[in-house]
């Protein structure tokens, strides 16, 4: 197993304790949030839209702060780590986010090839053929047609995107990753590779994944645990099998027997 250019700071849990968000002086986000994401373990983030999930999301990665209530990464304040810079450049490069919007991921004045490889030679100190090496294997392992990478992306669909933009994250070997509806735009056949394959990092690298989505079969088949959002709030937390089979919320009741109506439906 390769072990160079593995980054050394460890992301072991990241801990939002009574977190509020407010955008203006009139959105609340995020009211009073408090949950932990732990590395090895595959945590799920569900909930209408408008409801705080890329909020959250965005946040456990240090790029948007809370207006109150604080997150710790591994018992330290995530503010006070980035207020540091050598520390705050170290975090961001040790967590990933493979952005709901992916439009602005990658410069459009590169080949996506040259976008994939940079980050592992800038974050791991990879030289370019090691580099290269690890952009065709990560590219092969996401089912990714090898021609790809040669284009631009303003020559990329959006689904083609998204998956371009998980090698760019996994590339560069996180301790955690938040994929914001990652999948989405991707057929469903696309979305078992992706999957199975972030579910191999999870138990094979000891990833920290917060996987935001709204889709339900999806998040249960790959999360252990599960948060569901509504208007700002976290409404039900537990093992996803629990959750599911025990809604507490209302929403959460409403969101499992939908889906239970579509699975049947489909069957
Ligand atoms: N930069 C911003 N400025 C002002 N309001 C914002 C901003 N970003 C998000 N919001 C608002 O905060 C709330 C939560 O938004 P967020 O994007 O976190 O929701 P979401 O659950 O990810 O929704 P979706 O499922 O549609 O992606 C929404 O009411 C949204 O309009
Ligand atoms: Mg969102």
């Amino acid at each position: 197993m390769k072990t160079s250019g593995v980054l050394k700071q460890t992301v072991t849990t990241v801990e939002l304790v009574d977190v509020e968000k407010r955008y203006g002086k009139s959105v609340m986000a995020l009211r009073g949030v408090s949950a932990v994401v732990r590395s090895g373990v595959a945590t799920g983030i569900v909930g209408e839209s408008g409801s705080g999930k890329s909020t959250l999301g965005r946040m456990i990665v240090g790029l948007s702060t809370p207006t109150s209530g604080s997150v710790l990464v591994d018992g330290n304040d995530l503010g006070e780590l980035l207020s540091w810079r050598t520390r705050r450049a170290e975090y961001l490069r040790t967590v990933q986010l493979v952005a709901q919007d992916t439009t602005n991921t990658f410069d459009p004045r590169h080949k996506v090839r040259d976008s994939i490889r940079r980050p592992a030679q800038i974050l791991r100190g990879l030289d370019r053929p090691a580099a290269d090496a690890e952009v065709e294997e990560i590219t092969a392992e996401l089912g990714i047609d090898p021609e790809l990478v040669d284009r631009y992306p303003g020559q990329l669909s959006g689904g083609q995107r998204q998956r371009l933009s998980i090698a760019r994250a996994l590339i560069v070997k996180p301790k955690l990753l938040v994929c914001d509806e990652a999948v989405s735009a991707l057929d469903i056949s696309a979305q078992a590779v992706v999957l199975n394959l972030l579910k191999r990092y999870v138990t094979v690298h000891s990833l920290g994944m917060v996987f935001i989505s709204h889709g339900l079969p999806a998040t249960a088949f790959i999360t252990e645990e599960l948060l569901v959002m509504k208007s700002g709030r976290l409404v039900d937390a537990g093992r996803t099998a629990e959750v599911l089979r025990h809604p507490q919320h209302p929403y959460t009741q409403q969101l499992v027997d939908s889906y239970r109506r579509i699975d049947s439906l489909a069957g």
